[in-house]
């Protein structure tokens, strides 16, 4: 055991852990933030992606000690009261079905977005196409992150995002 103290949504968090302690872990049982999901435990679902510096990755394969001075950013961290531009439009679009793989999701758009403002549908499947969803919600996510997209950082549209009319 050591400590560690990690840069999470923002604020210093310390925690006591073995340095092979996967991140998704001590995000979970240490610090009480489980909006991050457990799916596989393998880098192979993406349910548990989170962002280190503002990259997307998957916390059941980085580990405490590899974390350093990265921020780290889960789902409870990306925006004030659910207002990121993603979220918003998770919501305008009902993405969600029993919402498992969405903290995933909505954390694997967030960083799309960062760094492709107006992703096209062959972006958005290379970035999304991991973080799988047992619920079969990809063309609603495709759909809502158009809408964030058109929204820019600033929020969301009040009208349906072009090819918003199909719900499968
Ligand atoms: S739990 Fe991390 S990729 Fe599945
Ligand atoms: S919404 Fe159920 S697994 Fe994706």
């Amino acid at each position: 055991m050591a400590r560690y103290t990690l840069t999470v949504n923002g604020a210093p968090r310390p925690l006591d852990a073995t340095p092979e302690t996967p991140l998704l872990w001590a995000l979970r049982d240490d610090l009480g933030l489980t909006g991050t999901k457990f799916g596989c435990g393998e880098g192979l679902c993406g349910a548990c992606t989170v962002h280190l510096d503002g990259e997307a990755v998957r916390s059941c394969q980085v580990t405490v000690g590899e974390v350093g001075a990265r921020a780290v950013t889960t789902i409870e961290g990306l925006s004030a009261g659910g207002g990121h531009p993603v979220q918003r439009a998770w919501v305008e679009d009902e993405v969600p079905q029993c919402g498992y793989c969405q903290p995933g999701q909505i954390m694997a758009a967030a960083a799309l977005l960062a760094t492709a403002p107006r992703p096209t549908d062959a972006q958005i499947d290379a970035a999304m196409s991991g973080i799988l969803c047992r619920c079969g919600t990809y063309n609603r996510i495709r759909r809502a992150i158009h809408r964030a997209a058109e929204a820019g950082p600033g929020g969301a549209p009040a009208t349906p995002a072009a090819g918003a009319e199909v719900k499968p």
